[in-house]
Order: C-alpha cells, then structure tokens, then sequence
C-alpha cells in the first residue's frame, strides 16, 4: 500500500552556493582556488599546535604562499567556541585588513571563521548574533577545511557560538556565511584521535537522523540523510579499529557532508536542542553530549516517527514485520552502534548531577525553543526533565 501521504516531502525550494573540492590532497590546491578573494587571508584554526603539529597548518601556508596571499594566523579556538573568541578573530580580521577567512579544523575552528568573516564587516558583536538580536547580512567569503567528519559546517549556512554571559549555546543562520568554498581533504582526518573520531561520527548521525524524522524534512534532505546513515553504520564501527584507512575515512567524510546537506535543508531538533545545554555548561564535546541523548530522545519521539525509522531499518538491511518492529530494531541497531564505538556514555560521566538537571530544562526552554518546538512530538517542561533523567 503506498502511503500517500508522504507526497508532502517532494515539495522543496533549495539552493546554495558553496563549491565543494572534495578529494585525497585537495588541500593543496586552497590557494589556487581562493586567491580570487584577495591578497590577505586570517587562518583560523585549532588551539594546541595540533594542525601546526601534523603538518596541515605547513601545506596550507604553502599553498597560499604559491598564489602569493599573505596570512595571519589566530590559533586560539577551542572546543565550544566563545563569543568572546569570535570577537578576538573579527579584530584581527579588521587589524590586520584581511581580505578572506579560512577556518581549518573542527567544526569549532570554521563556526570562529564564519562569525569572525561576517562581523569583521558589519562591526557587530557576535554576542548580538548568537542571542538573536540582530541578523548577519554581510560577510567576507569564508573557506572551510574541515579536518573530522562531525560538523558539516562546512557545507551549511550555520555556526554555533556560546556566549558565556548568559551560557546561550546556539545556532547563528544566514545565508551569508554559507562558506564560498569548502575543501574536503580526506587526509586530514587520518590523524583525528579515537575518541574524537567516534564523537564527531555521532555527531553526523544525529544531524542526518534528527533531520530525518522532523515533519519538515523532504525527498532531498531525506537523501542526504539517508546516505549518511547508511554509511556512518556501515563505516563507523570499523574506523575505530582501523583509523589509518582512508577508504573508510573518506566515506566517513562523506557521510558528514551529506549530514551537514540535510540540516542545511530543514535543521536538527530536540536532541540538538537538549544538548546544547550539556556542552554550554558543562564543556562536554558535542558529540558525546548526544551521545547520551540520542536513546532516551528517539524513545520519546517513537510513537510518531515509526514509519519514517521503518523505512531506515529496511535501508539498513534490517527485517521486520512492519514498522512497530522495523523501528524498534532500528533503535536497537543504534543502541548497539554506540556499545561498538564506545560511545554508550550517560550524563554522570561528565560529571552532571541529579541536583544539575534543573539547570539543562531551564537553559534548553529559554535558548533552544525552536528545537524543541520542531520536535515530531514536542516536550513539556516535565517530559524535557524524564528524558535528561533517563540519560543521567
Ligand atoms: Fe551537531
């Protein structure tokens, strides 16, 4: 029996403008590609030397030297990146007259890049961006490199900043810092340590499920959703025993790409919503905050989502009778997915407390509304609290 009413989801209206160079070594050719944007680029990248350690930081130089633009270097961004930082990086953009941003690393690294870009021009503080006061509506072309497979900033019109004054951690949209060019070099992430590489795995996963199951996902996000999911089950596992392979990290960027697609289209929910909370507060990586949730928030959402987890599990290879039974192996799919990669964490293990879960409801209603709104089956006060219990 066809289900008509799924016709919905062929309705879209989608288009974005960044040219994606994905390939082993593309890094190299950033300068050439980039020069078009000016003489001068800030580099914004990772806190640690990391980058400078492995040798990015060095080819990314030298790239840029062959195509004669000079740089600045700002190697001062952390996980959950602050307005604070933000700010840093825009003054040196306008100090040192730089002309384009280049955001090399995680996710933090190129959300830094893309507020630094657009508040270098319109002299805004990024604090004003974050808390939704006001909107971007200039930036200086933005290139990303990301070197894991998690975010998919670099391929969508969002940067989350956390602004530690009134510990808001959340998603700054426009379509000004789609980044222009995005070079995904699969070799940067061989050297992407074990635990970051399971995080940043989940990470996509739940893009691409959250978006996924949202009542406004369509035939397009679905398919970029479903690719990652495909791929992250069937690759995920196995870079964990064999994270020098770059067949499966390539996928795996892949896979993160296609997620950063489908929530460019139609954006996470609540397990999104829930977790940026954990991390504004308590400094855990994203990818392990969702790690917690993502068991106790799918259980919650089941009851309308079965059809749409059903049609998962069968992509997936699953069996099952019909969709009661297809989506609850779905969940056991995931639950076991997590085990395999280590990643079966709970909210105590970063510390958080029966005494702290007040503090996640009230911090998730006052900063993370559209999320939880956006949910298949939105929360209440009390229902928000249940599920942050069970993944305490
Ligand atoms: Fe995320």
């Amino acid at each position: 029996m066809i289900n008509m009413s799924e016709n919905k989801i062929f309705t879209f209206d989608y288009s974005f403008p960044t040219r994606i160079i994905f390939g082993r070594n593309s890094l190299e050719k950033t300068g050439e590609v980039s020069h078009e944007f000016g003489k001068k680029a800030l580099i914004v990248t990772t806190k640690g030397g990391s980058m400078r350690r492995y040798g990015y930081l060095d080819k990314l130089i030298r790239s840029l030297e062959k195509n004669n633009i000079r740089y600045f270097i700002f190697d001062k961004v952390s996980t959950n990146p602050t307005t604070i930082i933000a700010k840093e990086a825009s003054d040196i953009v306008v100090k040192e007259e730089c002309d384009f941003v280049i955001g090399l690393g995680g996710g933090s690294a190129i959300d830094v890049a893309k507020i630094a870009a657009a508040s270098s021009v319109t002299n805004i503080h990024p604090r004003e961006y974050t808390l939704g006061i006001r909107e971007i509506d200039d930036a200086l072309p933005i290139v990303a490199i990301p070197t894991t497979h998690g975010t998919g900033t670099e391929v969508n019109r969002y940067a989350v900043l956390t602004d530690p004054e009134t510990n808001a951690k959340r998603g700054i949209v426009s379509k000004k810092i789609y980044p222009r060019i995005s070079i995904l070099d699969p070799m940067l992430t061989l050297t992407l340590p074990t635990k970051l590489t399971a995080a940043t795995i989940i990470d996509a996963l739940s893009h691409a499920i959250e978006s996924y199951v949202k009542n406004n996902a369509t035939r397009l996000s679905m398919l970029y959703s479903e690719e990652a999911i495909i791929k992250i089950f069937r690759f995920g596992p196995h870079v964990m025993q064999n994270p020098d392979n770059i067949n499966l990290r390539e996928n795996l960027l892949w896979a993160s790409m296609c997620a950063g697609k489908s929530i460019d289209i139609n954006g996470t929910t609540m397990c999104h919503g829930l977790e940026h909370p954990i991390s504004a507060l308590f400094n855990v990586h994203h990818g392990e905050g969702l790690a917690t949730l993502l068991l106790p928030w799918i259980k919650y959402t089941l009851p309308a989502i079965k059809e749409r987890l059903g049609r998962l599990a069968l992509l997936l290879g699953i069996s099952g009778s019909d969709n009661q039974e297809l989506s609850y192996a779905f969940v056991k799919y995931l639950a076991d997915l997590l085990i395999s990669m280590n990643l079966n964490f709970k909210l105590r293990d970063f510390g958080i407390k029966e005494k702290h879960i007040d503090l996640l409801v009230e911090n998730a209603i006052s900063f993370m509304r559209y999320n939880l709104d956006s949910n298949p089956i939105p929360a209440s006060r009390i229902d928000i609290k249940k599920i942050y219990l069970k993944a305490l």
